[in-house]
């Protein structure tokens, strides 16, 4: 059941409609009357081949429409949730179709705020999401930081379509990682040059949230280690916010333990920095008029994956499955060559090599899969997609194990 409240986002619920359908799903939609403001049913009848609705009151549904609703859905989602919605279902309100649905659902309810950032962050809408996770039957997904409708930026957007789709999947429970514990690494590091700069890279950290969100909704348990990036988390995905790189190490060794065992399969997305500063200024460095520029010495960070490499190898090839990325520039051919190199260098299992220029930044990206039996490049495809496809082959990596 998809349910639909009065915001601006209403029209991305069209796309959450087709989403879920073409993932398998039958989908019957359920508007408010302000919704209605946004969307017009016929879109949604047109895309869900089923009558929308609406009305509690409609006397052609004989006995009681809500709770014949809650009967045949295996999955609630409100997308977008405004943030009225919000503060009915933390109140238990049963005014209308929807919410009398939301109070006599049986299996999961999802629901997807969207809203000004000053709405989000009052109070009154602070205390009805507390009292939403304390009650446990209506699970926040969202909202994302981000441009809304007015053209402010702050958090208040809702979380894209394919990430709520990726919620509904991972509320249905269990799939073909049931049972596995997936260590995920996204983002930059941030290595100090004093209080207020750092050095940096590029990375959003899409693609590896991307690849955690997957490994959830199909069943793993999952780890998401993030380096300072301004993506949600994933639904049901713990996550240990990192700076550096060495923080980043400490937090991967705290999961995979001294044998590197204790995780099933690491997918190591981080854009690491090879380099910090070897000393840091405690003090912010001033400039100072003609005086000479001050010059940064750089020490190196340690490869973190080619450390878990060497580790594993050490102990005879047992544990956890490495996936290591390789970010480069170049034509194809040098790419894979560069791939197959940290392939045999960093002693992993599977190597995902792109190019700088179609995968920073974006939310689609081509990718080659570099493993010990040669490199298959795969079709331009959003990392959702890909996600999956690294997925699909780091688990028939394990069970070859
Ligand atoms: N990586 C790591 N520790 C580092 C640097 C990189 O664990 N200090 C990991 C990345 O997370 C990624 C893979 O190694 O999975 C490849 O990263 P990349 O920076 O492309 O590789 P480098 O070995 O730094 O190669 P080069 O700088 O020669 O391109």
């Amino acid at each position: 059941m998809l349910g639909i409240t009065g915001s601006v986002a209403a029209y991305k619920a069209v796309e959450v409609a087709r989403l879920l359908l073409k993932a398998g799903a039958r989908v019957e939609a359920v508007m408010t009357r302000s919704a209605e403001r946004f969307l017009g049913p016929v879109t949604l009848s047109g895309i869900t081949g089923r009558p929308v609705l609406r009305d509690m009151w409609d006397p052609s549904t004989p006995g009681e429409l809500h709770v014949a609703l809650a009967d045949r859905a295996d999955c609630v989602l409100v997308a977008p949730c405004t943030a009225d919605a919000l503060a009915r279902f933390a109140a238990g309100r049963a005014d209308d179709l929807l919410t009398a649905l939301v109070l006599s659902a049986r299996g999961p309810v999802l629901a997807a705020p969207a809203m000004h950032p000053r709405m989000w962050g009052h109070p009154a809408t602070r205390r009805s999401a507390r009292t939403l996770a304390e009650d446990g039957r209506v699970t926040l997904v969202g909202p994302a930081f981000g441009e809304v409708a007015s053209g402010d930026v702050g958090q208040g957007r809702m979380v894209e379509p394919a990430a709520l789709v990726a919620a509904v999947g991972a509320a249905l429970g269990p799939r073909d990682l049931a049972g596995m514990k997936v260590l995920v690494t996204a983002g930059p590091t941030h290595e100090a040059l004093d209080p207020v700069r750092f050095l940096g890279n590029r990375s959003s950290g899409k693609m590896g949230f991307a690849v955690a969100q997957a490994a959830r909704a199909r069943g793993a348990e999952v780890v998401l280690v993030a380096g300072p990036v301004a993506e949600p988390t994933p639904a049901g995905v713990r996550r240990v916010d990192v700076t550096t790189a060495l923080e980043l190490g400490a937090a991967i060794d705290a999961e995979v333990g001294p044998d590197v065992d204790g995780v099933d399969l690491l997918v190591m997305a981080a854009a690491v920095a090879d380099f910090r500063p070897a000393n840091p200024s405690d003090r912010k460095i001033k400039k100072a008029a003609g005086a000479t520029p001050p010059s940064v010495e750089l020490a190196q960070n340690p490869d973190l994956l080619a450390g878990l490499g060497a580790r594993r190898a050490a102990r005879g090839h047992a544990g956890a499955v490495l996936v290591g990325f390789a970010l480069e520039t170049g034509e194809d051919p040098e790419i894979v060559a560069y791939g197959e190199r940290k392939l045999r260098d960093k002693g992993v299992d599977l190597v995902v090599a792109n190019r700088a220029d179609e995968a920073l930044g974006r939310g689609t990206n081509r990718v080659a899969l570099i493993g010990r039996d040669g490199a298959t490049w795969l079709p331009e495809a959003t990392k959702q997609a890909l996600a999956e496809r690294i997925l699909d082959r780091a688990l028939a990596l394990s069970r070859a194990r």
